[in-house]
């Protein structure tokens, strides 16, 4: 099996953990958030809507960030399939960063409701009002974020059996520092 010696660089695995702890985060808020008929509903809502437009900003730089610093190659003897699952889950994981804060954001705009950041700042509707579009977009958010949550669980399950089974020097790749070359 061969051994990855290569990680990835610093700003990559900054914004890896940070994102991973945010979006994490995101998910349980969010749950409370539509489970919560008492007054924890409006505090909830007031960390979610910033924290999730805080993850579309990071997404934008992150992206640019891995155009930059690309990641380190898989190990050459990486079957083909699981090549695939790991470029596709990545590409989706990216996907939810931008997907789930933009039809955040675009469900309030529909409903007509402020988006409202810190105190006076807030950011502009981006769709007009529409009822039927605000319960569309608000059904697509929940499905969305389950999505991301099923697809996170695998992720983490993938990392584990890197490091656990295949020992090939991935997860490493993402959680340890590199020392010499
Ligand atoms: C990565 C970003 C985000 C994640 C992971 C996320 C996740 C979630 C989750 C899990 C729920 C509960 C869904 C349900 O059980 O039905 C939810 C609800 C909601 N989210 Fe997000 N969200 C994100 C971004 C945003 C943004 C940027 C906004 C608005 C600017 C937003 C506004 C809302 C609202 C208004 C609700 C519904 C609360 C209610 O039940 O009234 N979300 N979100
Ligand atoms: C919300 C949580 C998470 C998200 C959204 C996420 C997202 C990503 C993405 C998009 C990549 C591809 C590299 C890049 O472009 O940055 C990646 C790589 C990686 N992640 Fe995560 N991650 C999360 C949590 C975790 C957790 C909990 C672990 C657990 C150990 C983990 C371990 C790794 C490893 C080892 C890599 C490198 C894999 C490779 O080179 O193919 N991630 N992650």
């Amino acid at each position: 099996m061969s051994i990855q010696t290569t990680g990835f660089p610093a700003t990559s695995r900054i914004l890896h953990w940070l994102m991973a702890v945010l979006i994490l985060a995101m998910l349980f808020i969010g749950v409370g958030m539509a489970a919560s008929n008492t007054g924890q509903y409006s505090t909830l809502v007031s960390i979610h809507k910033p924290l999730g437009i805080a993850i579309l900003i990071l997404a934008a730089l992150r992206l640019v960030n891995r155009l930059i610093n690309p990641p380190p190659p898989l190990p050459a003897d990486l079957p083909g399939i699981q090549r695939f699952a790991a470029h596709a889950s990545h590409l989706a994981l990216y996907a939810f960063m931008f997907a789930l804060p933009l039809v955040g954001w675009s469900m309030l705009s529909a409903a007509g409701y402020p988006i409202v950041l810190f105190g006076p700042l807030q950011l502009p509707p981006i769709l007009p009002k529409s009822p039927s579009v605000y319960a569309s977009l608000r059904e697509l958010h929940t499905v969305l974020a389950y999505l991301l949550f099923a697809t996170v669980l695998l992720h983490f399950a993938a990392a584990l059996f890197h490091g656990l089974i295949r020992r090939d020097g991935v997860l490493e790749s993402m959680t340890s520092v590199r020392v010499g070359k």
